[in-house]
């Protein structure tokens, strides 16, 4: 029998043999790397737009990855298809830049929740509700970062829908950020946010409101005003990082 496929990342509940957790990158090459680090027989599925998915197993369970893309628009799509899947659990493992100067290349951030800059989560809920980890996943995230040994922080990110002037980068085309954001670096800083990326509210807000668990790890690829550049070691370096706690944490929370 054929199961109804959802439009966009063009897969059915059969497809994904009725998972229920899925790695969430935003990047789809990171797909492949993330299923087969925890299952080398993982098997591609489809690839459709940004939308790029496998399916794996750990421990018997079958494990979904499929990539979000960049931003909350794109995301917002793959998480509303992945429930109407019957997803339960969302682990997004992305990058980051780095706001606080405590924080080095290569350390990992757990987001507790999103300062939600996305500016697509409200159309699911009202900007006055929160966009907040499942503490389930933030327990996994941390347990599973100490067993790695890998150097990690636990706070608030900030989740912008423009990586240029949302994030306050004054290397684009015009050189130019507006008003609104000129000085939004200091502020975060001086407010305690631990962190810039760009999925982290659509997903935490969309899940929160459908009653579904929901979390975040990001590797560090760059320390905001000190090294604006993205180099191709420190992507690689924030990169393995977050899959291995990432991939640990999931070991965690398929036990739950
Ligand atoms: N992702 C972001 O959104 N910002 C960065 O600086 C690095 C990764």
């Amino acid at each position: 029998m054929k199961t109804k496929s959802v439009y966009h990342l063009g897969l059915s509940k059969k497809d994904i043999e009725s998972a229920k957790f899925v790695f969430l990158p935003g990047d789809p090459a990171r797909v492949e790397k993330i299923a087969k680090s925890f299952d080398s027989q993982s098997k591609f599925l489809i690839q459709k737009r940004e939308y790029c998915s496998y399916l794996g197993k750990i421990n018997n369970v079958p494990i979904l990855v499929t990539s979000t893309g960049i931003g909350g628009a794109s995301t917002s799509i793959a998480v509303d298809e992945l429930s109407q899947l019957g997803i339960k659990t969302f682990l997004r493992v992305g990058t980051t830049g780095a706001i606080s100067p405590k924080i080095e290349i290569g350390d990992v951030i757990i987001t507790t929740g999103s300062v939600r800059l996305d500016g697509v989560s409200n159309h699911y809920a009202p900007i006055e509700y929160p966009a907040v980890s499942c503490y389930e996943v933030i327990d996994a995230l941390v347990k599973s970062s100490i067993k790695s040994k890998i150097k990690f922080h636990v706070g608030i990110t900030a989740s912008s829908a423009t990586f240029y002037p949302g994030q306050e980068r004054y290397d684009s085309y015009s050189k130019y950020v507006i008003r609104n954001f000129q000085g939004s670096n200091l502020e975060w800083e001086k407010l305690n946010v631990l962190n810039y990326e760009m999925e982290s509210a659509t997903l935490l807000t969309m899940a929160s409101a459908f009653g579904l668990k929901a979390g975040c790890i990001t590797g560090v690829v760059n320390k905001r005003v000190k090294s604006e550049k993205i180099t191709k070691k420190h992507l690689e370096m924030g990169e393995k990082n977050v899959i291995e706690v990432a991939i640990e944490a999931m070991k965690i929370l398929i036990k739950n």
